[in-house]
C-alpha cells in the first residue's frame, strides 16, 4: 500500500473510530435504555445524505481524575450542519455514550462554533439534549463552557431561531440553555429536567421524589411549562422538531416558507354560523373553530396541555404560516389568567420576532379574580401579554367570536393595540363586562329599595346587554372595522393577511423595553 493509501486508510479508520463514539458496549446500554445515539438521532433529524459533521477529532484537554488516559474521537458530541425539507439548519446531538454526555470544554467549544456558524449564516440552531450535565472532572472550565453557550444563546434570541430537543438527563444550570432557546420538546420517559436531582432535593427539603416526577415531560408540560411539546418517545420528539420547524422562518429578516395550498380560499364553513350556544354561559370547543378555518384543519398546538384556557400554536392560511392565539371556552371559561398570560406573551413575542402574523380568536370573560392570581402577580403576568400584543408590528387579524370584556378585551389584540384588522361575529358581546355583573355595580341599590329586586335587575340587565352586548357598539366607534358572518372566517382572514402583507410599522429606538418579567 502505498503512503498516501495508508493516510487515507488511516483517516478511514480514525473516522469509524469516532462515529463508535463512547465504543459498541455504550451503544448497546444507550439502546437498552430506550435511547437512540447522537447520530442514529441526527440521521432521523435532517434530510437524508445532508449532514456535514464538523470536528470530529477534537478531544478534551482534561488532565485531571487520569482523563488524559480516557478520551474519545469528538467529546461526547456530534455537530455540524445538514437540511430539513431543503432548508439550512446547524445542529448539536450531545453523546451520552462519552462521559455521559456530559459539557467539556471541548465539548462546550464545538456547541458554540456551530451557534457562531448558525448566527453568521442566519439559520436556526437545534439542539439534541441528552447530558449528565458539567463534566464534573473538568470543574470550572466545564461552568465556563456552559456560559460560554448560554451567552450564545441570548445574543442569537430573536435573530435565529433556536429548538431544543430533551432526550435524556438534562440537569442543573444546564437546563437553562434550552430554557434560553425557542422551544423546549421532551421525550416522555426518557428525559427529564431539573436545577437539583432527587437527591439533593431529599437533602435540602426531606422531599421524596423521583426524577420522573421532579422534572419528567409530564410535569413541564402540565404543570411548569418549560416543555412545549411532549412527544412520545425520542422519535417523535425529532418528528415534532422537523414539524415545527416548517412553520418558521430561517431567521428574523426572512418570512416562513410558503406552502402549496389546496384548501380553496373561499371555503364557507356552514358549521360555523350555529356553533355559538344560546346560552352565554354555555361553552363551545375553539378547537373546532380552528380546525374549520385552516388550511386542511392542520394545526400545530405549542404547550397543549398547559393553560388550556388559551390556545396557541402555528397553522396556516392560503399556505402562510401564522400563529394563532385563542381562548378556549371549554376550559375554565377561556378566562385569562397569570399561566395562561405568560404562555401567550412568549408565543406572540416568538411571532413577532420571527415576522409571523398573528390571528387572534376572542371569546374571553375576563380575568380570573381571587387572591390566588394576585398573589401570585396575574398584574404581571397581563401586564406581559398586554405588552406582547402592543409591542408586535407583525400583521394582526383579531376576530371576536363572543365575549369580549374589561381588560381582557383590551389584552387581547384590541384595536388600540395596534390591532390591524378588528373583525367580529354578530354573536360578540364587547363591553366593559357582562350584563349580571353591571347591573350589581350600577342597579344594587334601586333594587334593593323595590319590591321586586329580582325584576329591577331583570330588567336592567336586559337593557344593558340590548346596548352593550353585541359588536355594533363597537363598530360604531370604528373599534371593530366589520362584523362577519361566521361561515366567511377563513376567506375574511385570508384577505386581511393579503392586504397586511407590506405591512411596515417601525417602534421607536431604544436599546430594549422593559417588559414587566
Ligand atoms: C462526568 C459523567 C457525568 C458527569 C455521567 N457521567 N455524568 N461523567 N461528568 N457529569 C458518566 C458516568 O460516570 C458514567 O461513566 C457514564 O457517564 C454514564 O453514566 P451512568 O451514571 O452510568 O448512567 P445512568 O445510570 O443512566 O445515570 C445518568 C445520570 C447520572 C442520572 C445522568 O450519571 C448522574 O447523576 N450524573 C451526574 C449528574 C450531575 O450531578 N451532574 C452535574 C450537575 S452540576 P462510565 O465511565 O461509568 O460509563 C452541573 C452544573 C452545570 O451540571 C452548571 C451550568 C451553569
Amino acid at each position: 500500500m502505498s503512503s498516501q493509501l495508508e493516510k487515507v486508510q488511516e483517516l478511514i479508520d480514525l473516522r469509524a473510530e469516532a462515529r463508535l463514539g463512547g465504543g459498541e458496549k455504550a451503544i448497546e446500554k444507550q439502546h437498552e435504555r430506550g435511547k437512540y445515539t447522537a447520530r442514529e438521532r441526527i440521521a432521523q433529524l435532517l434530510d437524508e445524505g445532508s449532514f456535514e459533521e464538523l470536528d470530529m477529532f477534537m478531544r478534551h484537554r482534561c488532565h485531571n481524575f487520569g482523563q488524559e488516559k480516557k478520551s474519545y474521537l469528538g467529546d461526547g458530541v456530534v455537530t455540524g450542519y445538514g437540511t430539513i425539507e431543503g432548508r439550512l439548519v446547524y445542529v448539536f446531538a450531545q453523546d451520552f455514550t462519552v462521559f455521559g454526555g456530559s459539557l467539556s470544554e471541548t465539548m462546550a467549544q464545538k456547541i458554540c462554533k456551530v451557534m457562531d456558524m448558525a448566527m453568521k449564516m442566519g439559520a436556526p440552531v437545534i439542539g439534541l439534549n441528552d447530558s449528565g450535565g458539567a463534566r464534573i472532572q473538568e470543574g470550572i472550565n466545564a461552568l465556563a463552557g456552559y456560559a460560554e453557550i448560554f451567552q450564545r444563546n441570548i445574543m442569537a434570541s430573536g435573530v435565529i431561531p433556536q429548538i431544543s430537543a430533551i432526550l435524556g438527563p438534562c440537569a442543573g444550570g444546564a437546563v437553562y440553555s434550552p430554557a434560553l432557546t425557542d422551544f423546549t420538546i421532551m421525550a416522555k420517559g426518557i428525559s427529564y429536567m431539573f436545577l437539583t436531582g432527587p437527591k439533593v432535593v431529599k437533602t435540602v427539603t426531606g422531599e421524596d421524589v423521583s426524577q420522573e416526577d421532579l422534572g419528567g415531560a409530564d410535569v413541564h408540560s402540565k404543570k411548569s411549562g418549560v416543555c412545549h411539546f411532549a412527544a412520545e418517545d425520542g422519535e417523535d420528539a425529532i418528528r415534532i422538531v422537523r414539524k415545527l420547524f416548517s412553520y418558521i422562518p430561517q431567521n428574523n429578516l426572512e418570512e416562513a416558507p410558503l406552502v402549496e395550498c389546496n384548501d380553496p380560499i373561499d371555503r364557507l364553513e356552514d358549521s360555523l354560523n350555529e356553533i355559538i350556544p344560546d346560552s352565554p354561559n354555555k361553552p363551545y370547543d375553539m378547537y373546532e373553530v380552528i380546525g374549520a378555518v385552516v388550511d386542511n384543519g392542520e394545526f400545530l398546538e405549542v404547550q397543549a396541555d398547559y393553560a388550556k384556557n388559551l390556545i396557541v400554536g402555528f397553522a396556516r392560511f392560503n399556505g402562510q404560516s401564522v400563529g394563532i392565539v385563542a381562548n378556549q371556552p371549554k376550559y375554565l371559561a377561556g378566562v385569562l389568567d397569570s399561566n395562561a398570560s405568560r404562555k401567550g406573551a412568549r408565543f406572540v413575542r416568538f411571532c413577532d420576532a420571527f415576522n409571523i402574523p398573528l390571528v387572534t380568536l376572542v371569546d374571553v370573560p375576563g380575568f380570573l379574580p381571587g387572591t390566588g392570581q394576585e398573589y401570585n402577580g396575574v398584574i404581571l403576568h397581563g401586564a406581559k401579554l398586554l405588552y406582547a400584543y402592543g409591542e408586535a408590528t407583525v400583521p394582526k387579524v383579531t376576530v371576536t367570536l363572543r365575549k369580549s370584556y374589561g381588560g381582557s378585551h383590551i389584552v387581547m389584540s384590541c384595536k388600540q393595540l395596534r390591532g390591524d384588522m378588528n373583525y367580529a361575529w354578530p354573536t360578540a358581546e364587547i363591553a366593559v363586562m357582562g350584563g349580571a355583573g353591571a347591573v350589581e355595580v350600577l342597579y344594587a341599590k334601586e333594587a334593593k329599595a323595590s319590591d321586586n329586586p329580582a325584576k329591577v335587575l331583570a330588567d336592567r340587565e336586559a337593557e344593558y346587554n340590548k346596548l352593550f352586548c353585541n359588536p355594533y357598539n363597537a363598530a360604531r366607534y370604528g373599534y371593530i372595522d366589520d362584523v362577519i358572518e361566521p361561515r366567511n372566517t377563513r376567506f375574511r382572514i385570508i384577505r386581511a393577511l393579503q392586504q397586511l402583507a407590506t405591512k411596515k410599522v417601525v417602534n421607536p429606538a431604544k436599546k430594549h423595553g422593559n417588559i414587566p418579567l
